[in-house]
């Protein structure tokens, strides 16, 4: 308790000189709360203890009717000089609270914007579709279209029109997985493509020659899984259809390819395969890029990596689509992306692909 709020402020027998005197200590002990008030709320409470309708000061200036006109008027004008000095030492005390609280509010507030800021994930491409894309571009630079298609298709665009009637023991190099479905077609069984071969039908049908096309597209196999076999892989199928086309454009395109894509040092090698839908059919392999040749574990100790089939497009296939075979003629290619960048990359497992391990997916 201050001692001022002990002095009775019932000023009907002050005197002047009391009255003044006590304006006085008023005066400094109120200066002196208000240098400690430190918040807004202290500010208030001072307010109304001096400034309020019942303050201190106020009482003073009502108790000033007691006195004679002459002393009222001494009293008075020192009173009011009072409440004067103390309102403005509040507002300039408001201000300066106001000044630090903004402050302090601006320095917990502040961000230093010099640091480096949270890395946002952000996603990226499969390493199958940036290989297929790579692949997709070295084409298109030779002049190349790009071309998709169903990946549920007819027996007739998967096997028959390329050259693999029904019962045809070839078929059983494709495990098919079947389709039980009812179509607009009829009864025409329906599969999941074995491989992206079909397209050539289908582009064939629609388009007359000069045709050049990559097809890249998921393929479906009825196959159990191992390091190098899954169910559900990529190929690009490539064909090229124009009169007297002949194994030598074959050659030197597939040849720009492999130096584009494995570097210009590669060298490639033809061995005859079979493929129902071509004629001459070669497996074409590069020299081991690892080894250059002499005989690694990538190209299990041959020199050689084989990467894709190929071939001059069979009479058949043209027929089945109504070219002549006589007046036209192409060649056709099919790869593997998984294949091709397992060998880039040195991948073990084909199923590391599909197996949705962020670990392994953003080496690449
Ligand atoms: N479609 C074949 C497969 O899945 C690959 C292939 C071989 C495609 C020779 C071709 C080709 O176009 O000429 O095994």
């Amino acid at each position: 308790m201050s001692t001022l709020s002990q002095i009775s402020l019932n000023s009907s027998y002050m005197k002047k000189e009391t009255s003044t005197k006590l304006t006085e200590k008023l005066k400094i002990q109120a200066l002196k709360e208000l240098e400690s008030a430190q918040d807004l709320d202290m500010l208030q409470d001072w307010r109304i203890n001096y400034l309020g309708r019942k303050g201190k000061i106020t009482q003073i200036l009502r108790g000033l009717s007691d006195l004679s006109p002459a002393d009222r008027r001494q009293a008075g004008s020192v009173a009011n000089e009072t409440r004067k000095i103390l309102e403005s030492s509040l507002d300039a005390k408001e201000k300066d609270i106001r000044q630090t609280q903004l402050l302090t509010q601006i320095e917990q507030e502040q961000i230093d914007v010099t640091l480096p800021g949270l890395p946002s994930p952000t996603g990226k491409l499969h390493i199958i579709t940036q290989t297929l894309r790579e692949i997709c571009a070295v084409f298109s630079s030779m002049g190349f279209e790009i071309a998709e298609g169903p990946e549920v298709e007819l027996d007739r665009y998967n096997f028959e029109m390329l050259n693999i009637p029904k019962e045809h023991p070839a078929r059983d190099m494709w495990n098919t997985l079947w389709v039980d479905s009812q179509n607009d077609i009829g009864n025409e069984s329906m599969l999941l493509r074995t491989h992206t071969s079909p397209m050539q039908a289908r582009i064939m049908e629609k388009k007359t020659p000069p045709i050049r096309v990559v097809v890249p597209g998921k393929c479906y196999r009825y196959e159990a899984t191992d390091a190098t076999h899954e169910w559900h892989f990529h190929q690009v199928e490539g064909l090229v259809i124009d009169k007297g086309i002949t194994f030598a454009n074959l050659k030197s395109t597939l040849y720009e390819f492999v130096k584009i894509m494995f570097g210009q040092e590669r060298k490639i090698r033809f061995r005859c395969d079979y493929f129902p839908f071509v004629e001459p059919g070669v497996d074409m392999s590069i020299d081991c890029f690892k080894c250059n040749g002499t005989g690694c574990r990538v190209c299990s100790e041959t020199g050689w990596i084989e990467i894709m089939g190929a071939g001059i497009v069979h009479p058949n296939v043209l027929e089945s689509v109504g070219y002549d075979p006589e007046g036209i003629s192409g060649f056709a290619f099919g790869m593997g992306p998984e294949r091709i960048a397992m060998l880039k990359h040195g991948i073990e497992d084909i199923r590391h692909f599909y197996s949705n391990n962020l670990r392994f997916l953003n080496q690449f």
